[in-house]
């Protein structure tokens, strides 16, 4: 789709409605994957710790959309984060997927090993073409920029659990500072944005839906977002988000959503702390 919405992070192009793979089960990523690219889509997020991997690939050739037109994550799991375990994951992740992602992140910060061997193996790995790009996924604030620092290539983004209930404020001027982006894990609070009355009424004064009016307020913040469904319907549902605008007004009252208890995936190291806001 030509109208839909992209960032440009580090000279790359990254669609900024991706879909989501978390969950599903190898047969359903599949078909989700290749339906999702009919639809549109053009950005497909998965892991290894999903272990459907192989499945995402067969999605994406079953869809007939050509391999370049399309952005693809995959993430390095945390009991791979010595150097030899990185580079043979991230080998196995592009033989499984049968394809060479564009981005490979790292999935949650670890205290051990050292971040500098992980982040130089990260590195070896874009060079040694294992992956287009290098990022991280749930860094707080203070170990995103010790990453940042001690890797000579770009982390394009830090994908990290972001949605109305959360402010993130902290997290995003970071990105912002780095030259990186954010990218939102659960976008739709893992579907409690439906119930929402704040949401509901500002879908409904628009004739959208409460997923659409949330998926917008993330990619006119310049977010990048990955909802996941295990139905069609809602696949082309939450992708119909191109042709209308929320006012400053109604963006306002969604970020006043934000609460302490928000979150919803707490699985951080202990070593480490979300930020404040
Ligand atoms: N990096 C990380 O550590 C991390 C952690 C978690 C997730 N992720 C990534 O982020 C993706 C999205 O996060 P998520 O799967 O946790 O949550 P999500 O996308 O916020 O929510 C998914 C849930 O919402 C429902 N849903 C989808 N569209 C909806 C709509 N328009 N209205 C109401 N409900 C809707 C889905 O149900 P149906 O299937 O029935 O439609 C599903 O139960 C994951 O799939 C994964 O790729 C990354």
């Amino acid at each position: 789709m030509s109208d839909q919405l992209s960032l440009t992070v580090d000279g790359l192009t990254i669609p900024q409605l991706g879909f989501g793979t978390w969950q599903l089960e190898p047969e359903d990523a599949r078909r989700m994957v290749a339906e999702a690219l009919r639809i549109g889509y053009r950005h497909i997020d998965t892991a290894w710790i999903y272990k459907n991997e192989a499945a995402v690939g067969d999605g994406i050739r079953d869809s007939g959309v050509a391999r370049e037109d399309i952005w693809l994550t995959t993430k390095i799991w945390t009991a791979h984060f010595e150097r030899d375990a990185l580079l043979r994951q991230a080998e196995e992740s592009a033989a499984s997927l049968g394809f060479t992602p564009d981005l490979l992140l790292l999935h949650w910060p670890k205290a051990k090993p050292a971040m500098s061997e992980t982040i130089a193996a990260l590195n070896e790995a874009k060079n040694q073409n294992l992956t287009r790009s290098i990022g991280v996924s749930n860094f707080p604030s203070g170990q995103f920029r010790e990453a940042q620092r001690l890797s000579p290539a770009r982390l394009v983004t830090n994908q990290v659990e972001y949605h109305p209930y959360l402010s993130l404020k902290t997290l995003r001027d970071t990105a912002d500072a780095l030259g990186s982006s954010i990218t939102a894990w659960s976008p739709l609070a893992q579907g409690k944005i439906a119930d929402d009355t704040v949401i509901g009424d500002i879908a409904q004064a628009r004739g959208r839906t409460a997923g659409q009016v949330t998926l917008r307020w993330l990619v006119q913040q310049g977010v990048i977002a990955i909802p996941r469904t295990a139905r069609i319907e809602r696949a082309a549902e939450n992708f119909a988000i191109w042709d209308f605008e929320l006012s400053d007004d109604e963006m306002a009252r969604i970020h006043a959503l934000a609460r302490a208890d928000g979150r919803l995936g707490d699985w951080l190291d202990k070593d480490f702390q979300w930020d404040q806001d």
